[in-house]
């Protein structure tokens, strides 16, 4: 059968395409000592924000996640791109990220793991779903902070094969968003 000129995409491949959310930075803290691991499986599930994130069960990350239950998504812009995907590809176990790559913990309000100073966007969460069959943990935002001074405001987007995608121009289409003036 033929389909048009589509060619068969691999279907371990088709990931590749849904992936592109902003690439975050998962923190945890465990007996004081704080962690950060890269993470793009991210999923928006409500507005409150609900957010879920998939962990696997080999990163250092996800045995403190689940015994805390509370973790911060910081999401890093541009300007720190390298030492993000650096981080993803280290562990805690090992390493003390915070200081390998120069990162500034503040403390944050509501849960016991660190802001990053240098990210442009914390949101503290809590964990209340674990999903074990897919490592995933769904979690509630409870606190959200925006460093309004930051010059860098472009995020960054996993494709999945080590490339990236910076954000670029920004349409505005609120006109078109007749059914949810709401959030326009
Ligand atoms: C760009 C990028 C995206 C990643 N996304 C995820 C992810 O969504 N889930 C996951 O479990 N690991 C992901 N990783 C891998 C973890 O960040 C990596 O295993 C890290 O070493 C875990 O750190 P930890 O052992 O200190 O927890 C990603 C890595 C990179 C570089």
């Amino acid at each position: 059968m033929r389909y048009h000129n589509f060619a068969e995409v691999p279907l371990y491949k088709a990931f590749e395409f849904i992936e592109p959310g902003p690439v975050i930075l998962l923190v945890t803290s465990e007996d004081g000592k704080p962690n950060i691991m890269t993470l793009s499986w991210s999923v928006l599930i409500d507005f409150d924000p609900i957010i879920g994130c998939v962990l696997s069960p080999g990163d250092y990350s996800y045995e403190i996640l689940r015994k805390t239950k509370e973790c911060v998504l910081a999401i890093p812009a541009a300007d720190i791109i390298e030492k993000a995907v650096q981080i993803g590809n280290c562990s805690g176990e090992d390493t003390d990220k915070f200081q390998k790559f120069a990162l500034s913990p503040l403390k944050a309000s509501h849960v016991k793991a660190p802001l990053i100073k240098e990210c442009l966007v914390n949101i503290e969460c809590i964990v209340t779903d674990i999903i074990d069959k897919y490592g995933l943990f769904v979690m509630e935002g409870v606190k959200a902070w925006i460093d309004k001074d930051k010059s860098e405001k472009r995020t960054f987007h996993a494709n999945g094969d080590g490339t990236f995608v910076i954000d670029g121009e920004i349409k505005n289409l609120k006109h078109l968003m007749t059914k949810w003036q709401q959030f326009t």
